[in-house]
């Protein structure tokens, strides 16, 4: 038999069509704002590579993307604090209109540090979207340009996000039933 993703999801969050909505949206906007210019985006691996995907292709702007990777969570569901780049991008970005494209802002720490790396390598520009945003555990106040939805305190998996690497490939969002892992402080 198929696998069940049901059996460990709590409740859907975010349907597939309410984030290929909201997703065109976004890009709308985006278009509106770079009208003329031509983008690079940088997708957070890996949460972000849907997101990423699904927007860049709704883009009314000449664009190009370029990832990085850093220290994530691990196996565990909080944040440590702790960043460091595991792959850094392709090219400079130097002179180049630079959005940064993220799965979920937690508590802010990786955008922060992000952003104060990105912008050392001058850019003409540098913006932020993230598909889901968690406010209630913000330790570092960044500011989102682009934001998709605001969601709980809760885990949530699917459409990029993972728990021990699992369950990126939901085409929705949805919440991990707690019993299936422990949160590690
Ligand atoms: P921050 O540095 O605490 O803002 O954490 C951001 C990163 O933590 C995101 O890019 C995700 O990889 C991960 N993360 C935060 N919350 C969740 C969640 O609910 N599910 C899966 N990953 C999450
Ligand atoms: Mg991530």
């Amino acid at each position: 038999m198929s696998w069940q993703p049901e059996a460990d999801l709590q409740e859907v969050l975010l349907t597939e069509a309410q984030i290929k909505t909201r997703v065109a949206e976004m890009a709308r906007q985006i278009t509106r704002d770079y009208d003329g210019r031509q983008l690079l985006l940088i997708g957070i691996l890996k949460g972000a590579v849907m997101f990423l995907a699904d927007l860049v292709r709704e883009l009314g702007v000449k664009a190009s993307i370029d990832f990085i990777a850093v220290s994530s969570y691990g196996s565990s569901t909080k944040s440590s604090g702790a960043v460091r780049i595991l792959k850094d991008l392709d090219s400079s970005i130097d002179g180049k209109d630079v959005l940064v494209v993220e799965d979920i802002v937690d508590t802010g720490l990786t955008l922060q540090y992000l952003v104060n790396t990105l912008k050392a390598r001058k850019p003409r520009s540098l913006k932020m979207a993230a598909l889901l945003d968690k406010p209630s555990r913000r330790k570092v106040d960044v500011n989102v340009d682009y934001l998709g939805f605001q969601i709980p305190d809760k885990f949530v998996v699917g459409y990029g996000l993972d728990f021990n690497e699992d369950y990126r490939h939901l085409p929705y969002v949805a919440v991990l039933k707690p019993e299936l892992y422990r949160e590690v402080d």
